[in-house]
């Protein structure tokens, strides 16, 4: 995507520093637009942990090159299948709800206990790294491509007045490598020329909707407003949403979609109010084995994150603290949407409906 002048992904590789990866420091948006240079196992599993890169299809492909980098590393190692099991496991460790990641982690353990040699196993974790990129790259675009038209259709009955849009969290190009899940039909029909308004929920606790999506739909020069997280629901009642469109972290195979924490919420809202709902995500984050959402693990966060605000004060990124001292805090960071509430899956494959045989028609099994 587009920055200033510049098009960028959110990460990428460089053949000329191959024992690195370069990413967009998330955690300094909107703020200031820093590339942090990733060169060990370790800072792999802290960029993801730490959330200087987050988003499911891009933490899949981060961690692909983190097992690539620990093998470029150590060159000596004599048991280097050993060595990048325990990577692994480690990358495992650090976040546990986006399926992405450990799709990713179980490709690059296929490589290294089929083949042999250093340089062998090197070469190809990345290869494999670089082509998961590729994938996700290219899923998104598809999935820009199809979910259009169902933009397309809301502007044909609006006659000229803008569709509005409701998204949650961040799902757009900085979540993936580039064209975002959620906000690629959005882009398209930005491009296509089809008049567009976007409720951007701020997202607490860590604000990626009003840090990320916002800093995201300004680049691009989409209209949006930000509204607080509870707003939706008035919003949708009002007849000001005319379809919302969100992201998955992971999607299991009767259509349950686990996404950032309150779009459950939205999702409630929605089907009381007649508002279509749908769910845009690459096929890497589906996981037939698990038969539905109550088997996610879900991850739980630190209690920081809702003690605290950050922000700019002058020229400092700061923290304020929001609460009395000593108060008990939960932060759970994803709940799971039924498949029953979801209108539909878009996907690079197409849209089917959230359901056993509409995945199965998807993925082909
Ligand atoms: O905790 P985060 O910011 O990594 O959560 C991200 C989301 O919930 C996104 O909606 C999801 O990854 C889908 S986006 C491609």
């Amino acid at each position: 995507m587009q920055v200033g002048n510049k098009y960028y992904e959110s990460l990428w590789f460089d053949r000329d520093h191959p024992g690195e990866v370069r990413v967009i420091n998330q955690r300094r948006l909107p703020w200031e637009f820093q590339i942090q240079i990733i060169d060990s196992l370790e800072e792999v599993y802290l960029a993801i942990r730490e959330m200087t890169v987050r988003g499911a299809p891009v933490i899949g492909v981060l961690a692909a090159f983190g097992m690539y980098i620990d093998a470029y590393n150590h060159p000596d190692e004599a048991h280097l299948a050993d060595r990048l099991d325990h990577a692994a496991e480690y990358l495992l460790s650090s976040r546990p709800t986006a399926v992405n990641l450990a799709y990713a982690v179980s490709e690059q353990q296929k490589i290294y206990h089929a083949i042999s040699g250093h340089s062998a196993v090197t070469g190809a974790l990345l290869r494999r790294a670089l082509g998961m990129a590729d994938t996700e790259k290219e899923a998104c675009r598809l999935i820009g491509e199809n979910g259009f038209p169902l933009i397309r259709e809301l502007a044909e009955k609006k006659q000229g007045e803008p569709v509005n849009i409701l998204t949650h969290c961040n799902a757009g190009w900085l979540a993936t490598i580039d064209y975002g899940t959620a906000l690629a039909p959005v882009y398209k029909a930005h491009k296509e020329g089809i008049p567009l308004h976007v409720w951007v929920d701020e997202t607490r606790p860590r604000n990626q909707g009003a840090r990320l999506t916002v800093w995201e739909l300004k680049q691009a020069g989409i209209p949006y407003t930000l509204i607080a997280d509870n707003a939706g629901g008035h919003l949708m009642q009002h007849g000001m949403v005319d379809i919302v469109l969100v992201g998955s972290d992971r999607t299991t195979r009767n259509g349950d979609v686990a996404n950032k924490i309150g779009t459950y919420l939205k999702a409630l809202a929605a089907r009381d109010n007649h508002v279509p709902f749908y769910v845009a995500l690459p096929v890497s984050t589906i996981d037939p084995a698990l038969k539905d959402g109550k088997d996610i693990p879900i991850e739980k966060r630190a209690a920081k994150e809702i003690i605290e605000m950050e922000g700019m004060t002058g020229t400092k990124i700061q923290k304020v603290s929001i609460v009395p001292p000593d108060t008990p805090v939960m932060n759970y960071g994803f709940d799971v949407t039924p498949a029953r509430l979801v209108t539909g899956l878009i996907t690079e494959k197409g849209i089917c409906q959230a359901s056993e045989e509409g995945i199965r028609s998807i993925l082909k099994y």
